[in-house]
């Protein structure tokens, strides 16, 4: 059903669709809908509830300065020419459910959905923000039968912001003057680079003692867990949002900002064959370059143990969907 409210649009321009209308789901379409870059179709399978989100962010737009169409469905038809598909859809794991169990259930409604939302929208990108994120990315590209750039996950942008806000309170500094650097998987073994983690163009190894930027790197590793803990329910939804937000501004405006994001490695760091954080510049073709960083011996060997363990999530992932 569509949204009872007449469009306010005046504009005929780009759209992206939300799949998954949860807490990170439902605080993307605010945030894109505030910054007014797109008009935007929040789509769950819950009866009424994305019509509800939608009808509010379609009011509170009277306060903003917005003017882009924000409409609720359950049905994929309403996403039709979408060019950015945002899946968010998905389970958080609950307390008793194995790694294996969380990727076989999302690994389904990951499918199911890209699946479904390209018959619409064959034209579209996709982000992939549903967890595990590497695999999911992985398994959304194999689905959607499109050329890799056109497939990429968020997580890159999430974790970099976390490193950059733990380095900027160690330093006493605004956050906004640090520019840190994330890269590998989206779980305990991810690899910030403080090497390539700079506050106004300096090197943070040049302004913090080791055993600091180490207390960064080790909360930067459990930042989502840590959130998890405090929450009891549900993971965080604020900062993805945020960090997804950027991804979809980049492409649906064309920037091509150099942004970390998992993008599709196809023998860049010795890697090939997987979804795995890099840098990668992102504008209206999706990934439009992967940057391959030039890392020491240690670095090189942190992200290839991040790798291993993605393609072993992947590898099971694989045979549970296909058993
Ligand atoms: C996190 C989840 C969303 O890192 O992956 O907070």
């Amino acid at each position: 059903m569509a949204s009872p409210l007449p469009s306010l649009a005046y504009c005929n321009e780009s759209q992206v669709t939300i799949v998954g209308a949860g807490n990170v789901g439902s605080a993307l379409a605010q945030r894109i809908a505030e910054r007014d870059l797109a008009n935007v179709v929040l789509f769950d399978i819950i009866p009424d509830r994305p019509q509800g989100l939608a009808l509010d962010l379609t009011q509170a737009r009277s306060h903003g300065r917005y003017s882009h169409r924000i409409l609720g469905t359950n049905d994929y038809a309403d996403t039709a020419q979408s060019d950015l598909l945002v899946i968010t859809a998905g389970l958080a794991r609950r307390p008793g459910m194995s790694r294996e169990d969380l990727m076989a259930t999302n690994g389904k409604i990951v499918a199911e959905t890209v699946r479904q939302a390209l018959v619409h929208s064959p034209h579209a990108s996709i982000i992939v923000v549903t967890n595990p994120l590497d695999v999911m990315t992985y398994l959304a590209w194999k689905v959607s039968e499109l050329p890799p750039q056109r497939v990429m996950g968020m997580a890159g942008m999430l974790d970099s912001a976390r490193f950059q806000t733990f380095l900027a309170l160690e330093l006493g500094v605004p956050a906004g003057d640090v520019a840190a650097l994330v890269v590998g998987s989206h779980d305990d073994r991810m690899v910030p680079l403080p090497r390539y983690s700079t506050v106004s163009g300096i090197p943070v190894t040049e302004l913090l003692p080791p055993d600091r930027i180490q207390a960064a790197i080790d909360r930067t590793r459990q930042g989502g867990a840590e959130i998890v803990a405090l929450l009891k329910q549900g993971g965080a939804f604020y900062g993805p949002a945020a960090a997804a937000c950027a991804m979809v501004e980049s492409i649906v405006l064309g920037q091509s900002r150099i942004l970390p994001a998992a993008a599709y490695l196809d023998g860049q760091y010795g890697l090939a064959d997987l979804y795995l954080g890099t840098p990668c510049q992102l504008g209206k073709g999706g990934v439009e370059r992967v940057i391959e960083l030039a890392l020491t011996p240690a670095e090189q060997a942190e992200l290839g143990r991040s790798a291993v363990a993605v393609k072993d999530n992947l590898n099971l992932a694989l045979a549970t969907l296909m058993s």
